[in-house]
């Protein structure tokens, strides 16, 4: 089968399960498949993305392709609001997202953040990697890179996203003449996310057949953000970072501690420092502990009253996450099955929000 054709059955594999021609947009031809035993590692919001990458590694897929169609599943999912389409937009109601892709063959990277009105940033990241002399794009330009390669635009901000937004507009907002409904007229979609609030994001680090690497991290960031807050989703080394000798490693959870301590780059140094996979995401933990100087950022103890989770690969196929705080999970895909594992901590208790 030419490699046109093979191509083609991969993209039309792809929009069996939902994903629009942007997805695939970028994708290698399949390689032979490997000897070595493949792992894909997600966020506890990837059991789907696991699923999809280990799919395409066992059918020689590059491992990137394989994480970018995994992590596509959730930016198309309306129900993450922490991702992608559906995501909760800034504080003036636009959704924005922030996307980096790294190929551990190559040691390449490319980023987009601030991207208005895409559906899939991590497929144009991948783009931003394999077709300018460039790692990141911004805002506008990166909207019209995307737009000159064929993605669709679309409208990012659902009806419901929308609704938790215009509460939140409605109830933290400094205009007086602005009047919420009364709790009793909430809808429950409202009322049930502001009772369960949580950062999100989606990391994905797969390994392949060949012990090469590939990985992405992808999110609509920030809840009501500043326009323009950019976090550390698209910053390689900070949300995300690999190197094809070592493993593969990424974050979710509070961007700003990852950029001022570039968390990815320092896991992947502790892996290359022959570091446990687990102690080595711990030691990050302890960093982010130890930096995070800031008063209104500490609980009463001294603690961060936010949490950051990590997760890692290694290139023999070990892999871990870990959190600031307890109770956090992963999804992992050891070539058998996919399934939610429970990361390490480094406090034994859960966070209390503030
Ligand atoms: N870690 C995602 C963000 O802070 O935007």
């Amino acid at each position: 089968m030419s490699a046109e054709n093979l191509n083609r059955r991969a993209f039309l594999a792809a929009g069996a399960v939902g994903l629009g021609a942007s997805a695939m947009i970028g994708a290698a031809p399949p390689r032979a498949v490997g000897p070595r035993r493949p792992v894909v590692v997600s966020s506890a919001n990837g059991l789907k993305t696991v699923e999809k990458a280990m799919e395409m590694i066992k059918a020689g897929a590059d491992p990137l392709d394989a994480a970018i169609a995994g992590v596509a599943i959730v930016e198309a999912d309306p129900a993450d609001r922490t991702v992608g389409y559906g995501g909760i937009p800034n504080e003036d109601g636009v959704v924005e997202l922030d996307a980096a892709v790294m190929h551990g063959p190559t040691h390449g990277g490319g980023a987009v953040a601030s991207l208005r009105n895409i559906m899939h940033p991590a497929a144009v990241a991948r783009l931003v990697m394999k077709r300018t002399d460039h790692c990141l794009l911004v805002g506008e330009g990166a909207l019209r890179f995307a737009r000159m390669h064929g993605f669709p635009e679309e409208n990012l901000l659902t009806e419901e996203s929308r609704r938790i937004w215009l509460h939140w507009k409605e109830t933290n907002g400094k205009d007086d003449d602005r009047i919420p409904p009364p709790d009793d007229e909430l809808d429950d979609v409202v009322r049930e996310f502001f009772g369960i609030r949580k950062h999100g994001t989606i990391h994905c680090s797969a390994l392949d057949t060949h012990g090469d690497v590939g990985c992405t991290t992808t999110t609509s960031g920030l809840f009501y953000k500043i326009p323009g807050r950019v976090g550390d989703s698209p910053i390689l080394g900070a949300g995300l970072f690999l190197d094809n000798e070592v493993g593969s490693a990424g974050s979710t959870g509070r961007g700003e501690a990852n950029l001022l301590n570039l968390s990815s780059y320092a896991i992947v140094d502790n892996l290359r420092r022959g570091l446990a996979p687990k102690d080595a995401l711990i030691e990050v933990c302890k960093r982010i502990v130890a930096t995070n100087r800031t008063p209104r950022l500490r609980d009463a103890k001294g603690r961060p009253n936010f949490d950051v989770k990590f997760y890692c690969v290694t290139k023999d196929g070990r892999y871990a996450g870990a959190s600031l705080w307890a109770g956090a999970k992963m999804a992992v895909h050891d070539g058998d099955s996919a399934r939610l594992v429970d990361c390490a901590s480094f406090y034994d208790e859960k966070l209390i929000e503030p």
